[in-house]
């Protein structure tokens, strides 16, 4: 405070109010300046807001020191109470901004403390995320995808559960006739199984579309065989292709599945096509193309071939267009239907078909 000035000694000049101070005064003032600095002591000495509190209240409470002296004034002569009380409530608010200081202080370290203890080390390096990465069927799907979307193709989807209508009888394969033998089924009644192949999504697109022209689609799906072993997994993937128009010619299959094969497996890539027998596609044939393996020289893969069979292949048989709402002395198309495996396994090399079904993550990690 020390707005009066002075020493012990008492050498006091007048105050702007114009009274000089008398000795009992000074002592007085004395008093208040050892309270204040007394309790500005213990301000800077509290610690907490707890300290804080009980600071205050010994200095400004009720019974405080201040309240009390300011008290006491009853007793001093009426000319030098208001100088002692002025500066007794001077100092009072002094005071109080200085406890409104501190508290403000000790809030802030409270609050440093708080984010202190819950402070995160943003430099410390993070544990590593396991990224996981695509299946290579589903790799070899999206590029096989990819190729036909790029011809023109769009991508249609049919039933895991198929009906004996759709996965036999609209392809042309009647109850009873040998080719059903060819595709050893799980049935789950009489009328339904799982389907054998992608074939009746051939039949559902047709029946979806007609009369509309052209149709050109494929279909990627699961399909279920009664076999197991190396090169045969009781669940596996094809892709089904179909495309009727006007003027589909023979050459227009050859061309798109040699398209196909070169974009998949390299410009130098050729393929040969065999006849065959397939009861929906008249004239049907088996594809291969040259071994990747060993360029067409003959190797182990290709047993001394030198081609490898990856699909099966035709020009829609007329019955299953009309059938499916065709007219086919109006319209002609080509079908193929591929493995995914097959592909795969020829693509990267592998030779082991259950390798893609075992989970086996050293397997898998190989195509990141
Ligand atoms: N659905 C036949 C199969 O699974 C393949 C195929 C599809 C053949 C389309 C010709 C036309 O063996």
């Amino acid at each position: 405070m020390a707005k009066l000035g002075g020493t012990a000694e008492g050498n006091f000049r007048p105050s702007k109010e114009g009274f000089f101070i008398s000795g009992g005064v000074f002592n007085l003032l004395e008093k208040l300046k050892e309270l204040e600095e007394e309790t500005r002591r213990s301000i800077k000495n509290a610690k907490s807001l707890e300290d804080l509190k009980e600071v205050k209240v010994r200095a400004l409470g009720k019974k405080g020191s201040l309240t009390a002296f300011l008290r006491s004034l009853g007793s001093v002569s009426p000319e030098e109470r208001p100088v002692i009380g002025k500066q007794a409530n001077i100092l009072r608010e002094e005071l109080e901004q200085a406890f409104k200081l501190r508290e403000q202080h000790l809030r802030d370290m409270q609050k440093e403390g708080q984010w202190e203890k819950e402070r995160i080390d943003v430099t410390l390096p993070g544990r590593p995320v396991q990224l996981g990465q695509k299946h290579p069927l589903t790799m070899i799907l999206e590029e096989i995808k990819e190729i036909f979307i790029g011809l023109g193709f769009q991508v249609a989807h049919g039933p895991d559960i198929e009906s004996d209508y759709y996965n036999f009888e609209a392809l042309n394969i009647p109850a009873e006739h040998p080719a059903r033998d060819m595709q050893d089924s799980y049935y789950i009644t009489e009328q339904y199984l799982l389907r054998t192949h992608t074939s009746p999504v051939q039949i559902r697109t047709m029946e979806q579309l007609a009369p509309k022209l052209p149709v050109r689609i494929i279909a990627p799906g699961k399909v279920f065989r009664r076999d197991d072993d190396a090169t045969h997994s009781p669940m596996f993937h094809q892709v089904e292709g179909l495309a009727v128009d006007t003027d589909i010619s023979f050459s227009d299959l050859k061309g798109t599945l040699l398209l196909f094969v070169r974009e998949m497996f390299g410009s130098e890539q050729k393929i040969r096509l065999r006849p065959s027998f397939f009861p929906f596609t008249e004239p049907s044939a088996e594809v291969d193309i040259s071994c990747i393996m060993c360029d067409g020289k003959g190797c182990r893969v290709c047993s001394d071939t030198g081609w490898l069979e990856i699909l099966g292949a035709g020009m829609v048989h007329p019955r299953v267009l009309e059938g499916s709402g065709y007219n086919p002395r109006e319209v002609t198309g080509f079908a193929f239907g591929m493995g995914v495996e097959r592909i795969a396994m020829l693509k990267y090399g592998i030779g082991d078909l259950r390798l893609f079904f075992s989970n086996d993550l050293r397997f898998l990690k190989q195509f990141g």
